[in-house]
């Protein structure tokens, strides 16, 4: 067979591809997602050679200080949080194109300067015009940060440059507001414009469920209602709401993880192989699973909503979500959500997708479990099998990136008798280099125009759709159900999968 060798054929997809000549402006410069994740992954492409020379960018952010201290800043913020060793050389060449405005977003002064900043850049760094616009903002400010653009000229793309917005999530506050969102966002850009960010499309675990499931004949032919019984999909941490209050009240557990991270999970979990691996045939499928997503029957039997009390986490006593620093203590935001759902089509019809997400839970931990039914018949006397669960195949997301199964086998001795038993696949075992974060992967994507891995608009209505008529619901009907702090959600969250015979993973 010809294989192609990869010096010669640019569109070999092992080769790590590098953007042309570009910009990023990236608004929130100084905020939490910025130093923990975003300015961190630009430094990581950078010691990875994946940044194209003269790289520009402009740092946005209502911020006292000048341009020396964002810089100094955002040093920090590398130093603290990169994946890749700290290296001055790699620092100071990244350093020499930052630029920094500071101002809010109704300032049109701030948006004049941060027009000088663009044009700056172009003529020294020889950017080319191409500029990405990220909006690390609290999801109000979208529009408005969006209509400055415009305002200030900034959008505009000139022949052969490209202008580009990255959004980040959530998209919206229900299905109205992401319509209306999309709407005065594509006054200002073009639909290939619009990056929406979902980081967890970024993960490597993530990107392997696709691997996983199209790329082996093993899994796929027990991949159905045939062989699965149900799946969980958790999302589970530890961490409280941290200094993120005026973010996180009000939106609450399902909006901020449900709608957008949960439910891109069970859609490349359960979606049909696609024509090919082309970004509109994998969005036709993620498209197609979700529109067959059918709502729980009884919402007060099958969601559940809660919300961490004070409590114990790893060894220190931590307070409850309305005891936090910024939350009015009579807030019913949820911080915790789990939801049944079901897919009507020939391959899942019948099996729950129980999805699960919470903060302050028993520990970090983001898997999938495609949880399947039990042999129709068994050989062995009950005695033999009492400690004999299910088969599992689990896809273990976060932290410890791998693959688990689960099977039954003989326990050593005279007698016969059948246990669970685990074998492994662990990233950090079978390829010597580590994943790369999320957010490093999805900005080289937006920097090179590859929208694969960030939904397309129809995946974001799609979701609104599921969890609006919940949300409604749960705004009616009481109060989110209290849970301590450290613990794996509420009794509730148990209850509701007892009712169906069946129980949490506790990973
Ligand atoms: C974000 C949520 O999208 O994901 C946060 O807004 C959450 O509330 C975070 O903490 C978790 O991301 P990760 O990559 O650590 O699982």
């Amino acid at each position: 067979m010809n294989r192609p060798n990869p010096l010669r054929d640019p569109t070999d997809r092992r080769l790590p591809q590098i953007a042309g000549p570009c910009g990023l402006v990236l608004f929130g410069a100084t905020g939490d997602l910025a130093r923990k994740k975003l300015l961190p992954a630009l430094y990581d492409q950078a010691h990875r050679g994946l940044l194209p020379p003269g790289f520009s960018l402009i740092g946005f952010a209502r911020h006292d200080g000048d341009g020396e201290s964002f810089i100094e800043l955002a040093r920090q913020a590398v130093k603290e949080h990169a994946r890749t060793p700290f290296r001055d050389d790699i620092w100071d060449q990244l350093a020499e194109g930052i630029i920094f405005v500071a101002g809010d977003f109704n300032d049109d002064t701030a948006f004049k300067k941060l027009r000088n900043a663009v044009d700056q850049s172009i003529a020294r760094h020889g950017t080319g015009g191409n500029f990405a616009f990220y909006l690390s903002v609290p999801p109000k400010w979208f529009p408005k940060v969006v209509q400055q653009l415009k305002k200030h000229g900034l959008a505009e793309q000139k022949e052969g440059s490209w202008r580009r917005a990255v959004i980040e999530k959530p998209f919206g506050h229900d299905l109205k507001s992401a319509q209306e969102l999309n709407r005065i966002v594509h006054e200002v850009f073009p639909a290939e414009a619009v990056f929406r960010i979902d980081h967890y499309l970024g993960k490597e675990t993530v990107q392997n469920i696709l691997a996983l499931r199209f790329a082996n004949t093993l899994f796929e032919p027990i991949w159905n209602r045939s062989y699965v019984d149900h799946v969980q999909i958790t999302m589970a941490e530890d961490i409280g709401i941290g200094g993120r209050a005026g973010y996180y009240d009000g939106i609450g557990a399902a909006r901020d993880v449900i709608q957008n991270h949960l439910l891109q999970l069970l859609a490349l979990t359960a979606m049909e192989e696609p024509a090919s691996f082309d970004a509109d045939a994998v969005a036709a499928e993620k498209t197609k699973v979700l529109g067959a997503v059918s709502l729980p029957k009884d919402f007060a039997k099958e969601t559940v909503r809660g919300q961490y009390a004070h409590g114990w986490q790893g060894g220190e006593e931590v307070v409850g979500y309305v005891e936090e620093e910024g939350i009015d203590p009579k807030s019913k935001t949820d911080t915790y959500a789990a939801i049944k759902l079901e897919i009507d089509n020939r391959r899942w019809a019948g099996v729950p997708f129980y999805l699960r997400t919470g903060k302050r839970l028993g520990r970090r931990v983001t898997e999938i479990a495609v949880v399947f039914q039990r042999a129709p018949h068994s050989p062995f006397d009950q005695t033999a099998t009492e400690e004999l669960g299910q088969n599992a195949l689990v896809i273990r997301v976060q932290p410890d990136e791998g693959v688990t199964m689960r099977f039954g086998s003989k326990v050593p001795g005279t007698q016969m008798e059948v246990r669970d038993v685990s074998m492994d696949f662990a990233y950090g075992e079978s390829f010597t280099e580590s994943s790369p974060e999320a957010y490093e992967r999805l900005i080289l994507d937006v920097l090179l125009g590859e929208s694969n891995l960030f939904p397309r608009l129809k995946e974001v209505e799609l979701s609104w759709q599921i969890l609006d008529p919940i949300e409604r619901y749960w705004d009616k009907n009481g109060k989110p159900a209290q849970y301590p702090a450290g613990t794996w959600g509420p009794v509730e969250a148990d209850e509701m999968l007892a009712r169906d015979g069946r129980s949490w993973r506790r990973p």
